[in-house]
This record gives C-alpha cells, sequence and structure tokens, in this order.
C-alpha cells in the first residue's frame, strides 16, 4: 500500500464546499434515465453525455472527484482528451465505479448481494493506468418486514469492507457505499434503524480488514421515510441522519458524501443544508456524491440535442453551486430563482 499516493488521492478529493458527481450508472440504469428524454443509449450517446458533464467549465469550483463507469475512462471527448484527462483539467480526480451489480443473496429471501470481488485488484491496476484514482462499490438493501436480515447486513459489510482492503492496497481511495433504499412505506424510524445497523456492521468489518479509516470515503444514505408514503422536512430528515451518524462513522473518516438515492434535485440540496446547519462541527465533510440529484435538470435541458450542449452544462453548473452553498449550510430556497 502506497500511503503517500492515498494521501495524495484523499487531500485532492476532500476540500470544503466541494463534492463529488457520480456519473458511473450501469448500461441498464443510464439506458432508463436517457429513455425518459428520448435518447437511445448506446457507446456514442453515453460518451457525449458524460463527455459534457466533465466538460463543463467552473465545476471544478464545486465538484472534486467525478465516478466514472468502465468504458468512459476510455472514450474521447470531442477536444481528443480521454474523459479522465478532460475531469483533471478542472482538478477533478476521476473514479470508477468498480462493483458488478447486484445479485439476490442466496437462501436468504429478500437480502441482496453485490459481486465484482474476483480479479478485482488486478481490474484496478488497468483502471488506475486509465487514470482513475478512486473506486466505489455500492451495496444495497431494502426495507421490507424481514429484510434485510442480521445475516444478510452481515454479508454486505464484509464485501464492502474486502473491496476496501483491495483498493487500498492497489492505491486507490474506496468510496464505501451502503444504501439503505427509500423505496417503500418505512417510516423514518425504521429507516434510521436500519441504516444503523448497517453501519454499524460495515465499520466493524472495515476494522476487521485493516482498512485505513482515514483514507476512504463513506457514501451513505440520508435518513427519510419511505418515498411512497411521505416526505419529510429537511430538519427531520438532518436530525436523523446525524444521529445514526454520529453513533456509527469514527471521527477518523474524512468525507462523508451522500447519495441522492431518488430525492429530489431540490430535496436534496435542502437536506445536505439542513445537515451541515445543524453540525456546523461535524468531525467529516458532510457534502455529496450525487447522480440523479446533479444530472436530471441538466438532463431535461439536453434532450439529446447538440445545440441544447450549453443549456445542459449550466443546468449542471447551477446544482453544483446549490449544492456547494449547501455544503457550507448557505443554501436557501430563494436562490433557485437566479
Ligand atoms: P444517486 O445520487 O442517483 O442515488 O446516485 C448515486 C450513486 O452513485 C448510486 O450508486
Amino acid at each position: 500500500m502506497s500511503l503517500a499516493e492515498l494521501e495524495s488521492t484523499i487531500a485532492a478529493m476532500v476540500q470544503k464546499g466541494r463534492g463529488i458527481l457520480a456519473a458511473d450508472e450501469s448500461a441498464p440504469t443510464i439506458a432508463k434515465r436517457f429513455a425518459s428524454i428520448g435518447v437511445v443509449s448506446n457507446e456514442e450517446s453515453r460518451r457525449i453525455w458524460r463527455s459534457l458533464l466533465a466538460g463543463t467549465e467552473g465545476l471544478g469550483e464545486y465538484i472534486s472527484g467525478l465516478i466514472l463507469f468502465e468504458e468512459s475512462l476510455d472514450q474521447r471527448t470531442d477536444k481528443q482528451t480521454s474523459i479522465p484527462e478532460a475531469a483533471w483539467a478542472q482538478k477533478i480526480v476521476p473514479g470508477i465505479k468498480v462493483d458488478k451489480g447486484k445479485i439476490p443473496l442466496a437462501l436468504s429471501p429478500g437480502d441482496l448481494i453485490t459481486q465484482g470481488l474476483d480479479g478485482l485488484a488486478e481490474r484496478l491496476r488497468v483502471y488506475k493506468a486509465q487514470g482513475a484514482r478512486f473506486a466505489k462499490w455500492r451495496e444495497v438493501y431494502a426495507i421490507d418486514k424481514n429484510v434485510p436480515s442480521q445475516h444478510g447486513i452481515a454479508a454486505n459489510a464484509e464485501m464492502l469492507a474486502r473491496y476496501a482492503a483491495v483498493c487500498q492496497a492497489e492505491g486507490l481511495v474506496p468510496i464505501v457505499e451502503p444504501e439503505v433504499l427509500m423505496d417503500g412505506c418505512h417510516d423514518i424510524e425504521r429507516h434510521a434503524e436500519v441504516t444503523e445497523a448497517v453501519q454499524q456492521a460495515v465499520f466493524q468489518a472495515l476494522a476487521r480488514h485493516n482498512v485505513v479509516l482515514e483514507l476512504m470515503i463513506l457514501k451513505p444514505n440520508m435518513v427519510l421515510p419511505g418515498k411512497e408514503c411521505r416526505r419529510a422536512d429537511p430538519d427531520e430528515v438532518a436530525r436523523a441522519t446525524l444521529n445514526v451518524l454520529k453513533r456509527c462513522v469514527p471521527a477518523a473518516v474524512p468525507s462523508i458524501n451522500f447519495l441522492s438515492g431518488g430525492q429530489e434535485p431540490i430535496e436534496a440540496t435542502a437536506n445536505l443544508n439542513a445537515l451541515n446547519q445543524q453540525a456546523p462541527n461535524a468531525p467529516w465533510q458532510l457534502t455529496i456524491s450525487y447522480g440523479r440529484a446533479l444530472q436530471q435538470p441538466a438532463l431535461q435541458a439536453w434532450q439529446g440535442k447538440a445545440e441544447n450542449s450549453l443549456a445542459a452544462q449550466q443546468a449542471l453548473l447551477k446544482r453544483a453551486h446549490l449544492n456547494h452553498l449547501a455544503m457550507l449550510g448557505e443554501y436557501q430556497a430563494d436562490k433557485e430563482d437566479n
């Protein structure tokens, strides 16, 4: 493990007022996002979209990391630089989603597990040579009456910890993403209870596997009521989320970068702002690793048309800026109108 290399990546990624843009949707997921604006997903349309995101002028002021999907590491922008080089040009560190998606956990109805550990070290060496400096792995937990089970929680924690250890051994900073879904009709207390059990198990597993907490980033869900039932206001979300984080996340972890998980873009910004207002002296950065909540307005502006590229980049920059204000606890709803 090269500590200096990991330390320099963390220093480049963890800065007050900056966060991560997740543009690492798998092929089926990006196809769904594109279908919502009538665009067919193929290698070229994905290249154009992700080049547009990485090439947004000024983005580096608010964004310090860009998570890419495997094929994007190799793709070139119209200016003939690679997408990772386009990110670096704005001091945005390129990273890569390395898990291979979720499947049902055998003999454990309702639990899920993520694949991709076999051959991971070899893959990481290739990604690193292509410019990636950090990685992301997502475990997914659906909430139901008896799910996730204790066994499911333990198995998923083990996967995240094994992945994180391999990343650090190979000199890439691991983003550890345990996502408790907001789908369904659970109340906020149930979401808190499951998120706490999940995070406790994850940090125990990380300790067992000798993962250096100072050299990783946690990407959790916020604590929310099930989205089919009600929306909670930002103060309630922030309170419930901070209660869990304070119990589970050691102060050695430098940064907590939330996923948006199906929250509306404005909702995700307002919730982050409340978190930073309630915990201005938290030991960790409280920031973003948003996918949909950053990209959705930009996708709507783009509609797959070259003449809309600038409008799409402006929409992305606007959301990045408003989230930057939320990282400082300085966001106000009326700023949406400018
Ligand atoms: P969302 O912000 O759209 O949830 O995406 C973040 C992500 O990377 C999920 O793995």
